[in-house]
C-alpha cells in the first residue's frame, strides 16, 4: 500500500541525508522556507521602507490566519510573537493578582519556562500552585481539578506534555476553571500539528505554541490565540505601539487599544521569522492534521512494538488517545546512546528522567522506524566501549 503523504517527502530536503525523527523538537525545513525568506530579502532590499505598507505590517496576522484551521479556530484570533515565553506573559499581564484570588495552578510536569515565568509574577502577588504526578509520564487530573478553585486565576496547561506525550483532558480542565471563574492557557505547542484540536469548540481562554516543531516553522515564530469573546475586555500591561488602534498617529500617553488580534501585539513583528514560518503552516494545512495523526499513530505504534520486543521502558502512554507523536524510550545510559544514534544519523534527542524521544512526522517512512530501533538495538548491545 503506498503512502500519498510520502509525497510531501520531496519538500523537505533533510531527510533524503540522515533518518530525521526529532520533529518534537525542530521539524525539517520546507524548501519553500527558503522561497519565502528569499522573497522577504528581496521586499526589503528591492521595496525597501515601503515593504511595511505591502504586506509587512499584517504579517503577523496574515499568518496566524494560516494556521487558524490547524488549531480549530477561526481567523483574526492569532498575534504572533517572538515566543511562547512572551506570548505567555502578555497574557499574564492582563491580570491582577489580588489576595482574593491570586493562585496560578498547574501541574509539575509543565514545560520548565511556563514555570519559570509564572514563578516572576510572584513579586505582583501571585501565588504558584504545582499539583504532584504520580510519576513523569502523566499528571493526575482530579488532583489538579481539585486545585482549581475560586482563588484561581490561571491555568497554565499543556495540550501534550514534553516529557511523555501524553495528551491532557483540556476539557475537563477548562470546564472546572469556568465553572470557578478562572481562565486556561492551553500551551499547544507539543500539539499542534500532529494531534488534531478544535481549540475554539473547547472553549480554551487561551491559546499559545511555536513554529519549531510540528509545524516546521522554524524559530521566532510564537503565536497566541485570544478567545474572540473574550479579547475586548483584556488591557495587556505589556503592550507596544503595534496594539495601539492608530499606531501611525504616535499618540502619547496610555495607549487606546486595537481590536484583536493585534491588540496582544507588541512592537513591530518579527518579519523575517513569520515569513519562514508560512510554509510549514500552509503544508501542515494542505495535508490536514487528522491525515497526519493517523500515520502519527501508525508509527509510534510499530516504534513502541519494537521498543517493548527489545526489553526497553516506554515512558509515553500506550494507549493511543492518550499519547501524542512522540515515543520516549528509556535504555539504559540513554544520553550516551542518544549521541551515538545521531553519530549514526539517526536524529532523536534526550530528555532527563524520561529519555530518547523519537518522533516520526508525515515525511517519514515505515522503513525508517525499522532502521532507527535496528541502530538503537544495535547500540545498546555493544554497551559503551
Ligand atoms: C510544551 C512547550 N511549551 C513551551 C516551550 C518553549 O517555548 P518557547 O521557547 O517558545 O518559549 C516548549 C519547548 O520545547 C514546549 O515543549
Amino acid at each position: 500500500m503506498t503512502d500519498p503523504l510520502l509525497a510531501w517527502r520531496a519538500e523537505f530536503p533533510i531527510v533524503e541525508t540522515c533518518t530525521y525523527l526529532v520533529s518534537h523538537s525542530l521539524g525539517a525545513m520546507p524548501r519553500k522556507t527558503a522561497t519565502y525568506l528569499q522573497q522577504f530579502a528581496d521586499e526589503w532590499s528591492g521595496r525597501g521602507v515601503r515593504a511595511w505598507n505591502e504586506g509587512w505590517w499584517e504579517i503577523g496576522r496574515t499568518t496566524g490566519d494560516l494556521l487558524a484551521p490547524v488549531l480549530g479556530v477561526r481567523r483574526g484570533t492569532i498575534s504572533m510573537h517572538q515566543n511562547v515565553t512572551v506570548a505567555q506573559a502578555i497574557i499574564a499581564s492582563c491580570h491582577s493578582f489580588d489576595a482574593r484570588r491570586n493562585r496560578i495552578v498547574m501541574t509539575d510536569l509543565e514545560f520548565p519556562s511556563n514555570m519559570y515565568l509564572f514563578e516572576g509574577f510572584r513579586r505582583y502577588g501571585a501565588e504558584i500552585v504545582y499539583v504532584k504526578s504520580p510519576d513523569s509520564m502523566r499528571s493526575d487530573l482530579q488532583a489538579l481539578l481539585d486545585a482549581i478553585d475560586e482563588r484561581t486565576v490561571l491555568v497554565p496547561l499543556s495540550y501534550v506534555l514534553f516529557k511523555s506525550a501524553f495528551i491532557q483532558d483540556a476539557a475537563a480542565v477548562i470546564e472546572k476553571a469556568h465553572q470557578v471563574g478562572a481562565r486556561v492557557i492551553l500551551d499547544v505547542y507539543q500539539g499542534a500539528g500532529t494531534v488534531p484540536m478544535q481549540i475554539e469548540a473547547l472553549a480554551a481562554d487561551f491559546a499559545v505554541g511555536g513554529s519549531v516543531k510540528w509545524l516546521c516553522g522554524g524559530p521566532g515564530a510564537g503565536y497566541l490565540y485570544v478567545r474572540p469573546d473574550l479579547a475586548p475586555e483584556l488591557s495587556p500591561g505589556i503592550v507596544g505601539w503595534a496594539a495601539h488602534a492608530q499606531p501611525f498617529l504616535f499618540a502619547g500617553g496610555a495607549i487606546d487599544y486595537a481590536d484583536a488580534p493585534e491588540r496582544f501585539q507588541s512592537g513591530t513583528p518579527n518579519v523575517p521569522s513569520i515569513y519562514s514560518a508560512r510554509a510549514g503552516y500552509e503544508i501542515v494545512a494542505q495535508i490536514g492534521v487528522p491525515a497526519i495523526r493517523q500515520k502519527s499513530l501508525r508509527l509510534t505504534r510499530r516504534i513502541i512494538q519494537l521498543a517493548r520486543e527489545a526489553g526497553y521502558r516506554v515512558n509515553t502512554p500506550e494507549n493511543d488517545a492518550e499519547r501524542g507523536g512522540a515515543v520516549i524510550i528509556d535504555v539504559p545510559d540513554g544520553m550516551r546512546v542518544a549521541n551515538e544514534l545521531i553519530r549514526r544519523e539517526v536524529i532523536v534527542d534526550y530528555r532527563p528522567g524520561a529519555g530518547i524521544r523519537m518522533a516520526p512526522h508525515f515525511y517519514n517512512t515505515a522503513e525508517e522506524i525499522e532502521h532507527a530501533m535496528d541502530v538503537l538495538r544495535q547500540i545498546v548491545n555493544e554497551g559503551p566501549r
